[in-house]
């Protein structure tokens, strides 16, 4: 039954009332677009605030809808999947109209996805793609290809082998490189790494640049969970592994600032930073703040830039539009196959900020302020 035609045959009463008796009523999702926003709640599922990009990304999501007047649900479920799996069966049984999950797991929420279409209940995959399941109705998230492609070029700026418009630079190499990925059960860790190396391969294809501990497989290099420990501890490894003939490190390809932050403590623990022994070039990804500092103080390269008030934004629009009984407006309906369907998605642009970008891209678009930058730390 077309719920939007029932509204508009008898009015919300009628609508409910009917809705009720084809199964429609159960938990939430029974919006017929008329209801006060006041009186529907938002679950907004989040992985993890050991760092500090996710805290932000909760923070505007529910900031911009508690300002449209929606109840917020807000969740994190400290990167440990049965939590996230108990915390969003709760909203679903607490009567959620419209679920905003970033899964740590991509593949693990099957069973709460199920419960929540049982229940009429629209599920917005942000930023992580959910994977394996006919019941994600929308993906808001970057351009993760391009943010593959933006480290790796990076990367490559960063060691002289390009310059920052993409023509030839002035280094000759060969160059030392090693490879990070983040953890495999994020279906982004997959986009990344393949953008970076498809930018990467002509440079390995011809010996300017060699990854000397030969670890070049995504399964080799990613770092479950994305975490800094586990970075550090595999840089070490790589040092005492590969970089015992004197040998140096010339640039690591790191898919986030976190993970970044771990390779620079290892190489700084190995006596790698005074000038006489120079740091390796290491992207980056989420501009967060300690990172920002890093690359403001010249010891980090770059790191990938993503708005997460832009994508905190578009979910918003999104949940908005799934209440109003409406289609969220795409932008790609190609790229995002869960395994299952191709899902819609909304997706935004990325760059990259080196140092000189600092000013322009973060602190005046007012992300951080200057003294947050100098401090590398947000208030
Ligand atoms: C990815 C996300 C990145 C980064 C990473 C670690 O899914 O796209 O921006 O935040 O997780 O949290």
């Amino acid at each position: 039954m077309n719920r939007r035609f029932l509204a508009a045959l008898g009015g919300a009463v009628l609508a409910l009332s009917l809705a009720a008796c084809s199964g429609e009523g159960a938990g939430g999702g029974s919006s017929t677009g008329d209801e006060k926003p006041s009186s529907l709640t938002i679950g907004v599922s989040m992985p993890t605030q050991t760092s500090e990009r996710w805290i932000a990304d909760g923070n505007s999501v529910k900031e911009k809808l508690q300002a449209k007047g929606y109840k917020v649900d807000l969740q994190y479920a400290n990167d440990d999947i049965p939590t996230q799996s108990q915390q969003v069966d709760q909203m679903i049984t607490q009567g959620a109209d419209v679920l905003i999950i970033a899964a740590i797991d991509g593949t693990a929420l099957s069973s709460q996805l199920q419960a929540a279409a049982d229940a009429k209940i629209p599920v917005i995959s942000y930023d992580r793609l959910i994977r394996d399941s006919k019941n994600v109705d929308f993906y808001v998230s970057f351009d993760n290809y391009k943010v593959g492609v933006a480290q790796g070029t990076a990367l490559l700026v960063g060691l002289g082998l390009l310059n920052k418009d993409g023509s030839k630079g002035s280094a000759k190499g060969p160059f030392n490189i090693e490879l990070f990925a983040g953890s495999l059960d994020d279906n982004n860790t997959h986009f990344f790494f393949n953008g970076a190396m498809d930018t990467l391969k002509p440079f390995l294809d011809d010996g300017t640049i060699v990854v000397k501990s030969r670890q070049t497989k995504i399964e080799q290099v990613a770092t479950l969970r994305w975490q800094q420990e586990t970075a550090q501890k595999r840089m070490e490894d790589l040092l005492t592994s590969s970089y015992n003939d004197g040998a140096k490190v010339g640039g690591v390809l790191s898919p986030y600032d976190g993970i970044s932050r771990g390779i620079i403590t290892a190489l700084q623990n190995a006596g790698y930073g005074p000038a006489a022994n120079p740091l390796p070039v290491v992207t980056g990804q989420d501009a967060e703040i300690a990172s920002v500092k890093l690359i403001n103080d010249g010891v980090q390269n770059s790191t990938v830039f993503k708005d997460t008030r832009l994508l905190a934004e578009q979910a918003v629009l999104a949940a908005e539009a799934f209440l109003q009984d409406k289609e969220p407006t795409a932008n790609d309906t190609k790229t995002y196959d869960n395994g299952v369907k191709v899902v819609p998605s909304y997706l935004l642009p990325v760059e990259t900020v080196y140092k000189d970008d600092i000013k322009q891209s973060l602190i005046d678009s007012g992300y951080y302020t200057a003294a947050e930058v100098a401090a590398g730390q947000a208030k």
